[in-house]
């Protein structure tokens, strides 16, 4: 599913750089890994969320990674 409609990015391409770019901390973070930049803004709180979600399912209890508790 298309969450950035001005970046056409999909909710697995944000899912997937959560998994896999370790800076990607923040919403815009995700934008940079992605290779784009917001637009619009309007993704921005769906981005946080698909982000949190993929983080809370990658990392557990004694992660230190620093992105699951930002
Ligand atoms: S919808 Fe993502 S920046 Fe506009």
């Amino acid at each position: 599913m298309i969450v950035c409609s001005c970046n056409v990015l999909t909710d697995h391409d944000v899912r997937s750089a959560a998994k896999t770019q370790t800076s990607a901390k923040s919403a815009r973070a995700v934008y940079g890994c992605l290779g784009c930049s917001a637009q619009c803004g309007r993704c921005a709180r769906t981005i946080r969320k698909i982000l949190k979600d993929a983080l809370s399912q990658t990392c557990g209890e004694s992660c230190s990674c620093g992105r699951c508790r930002a």
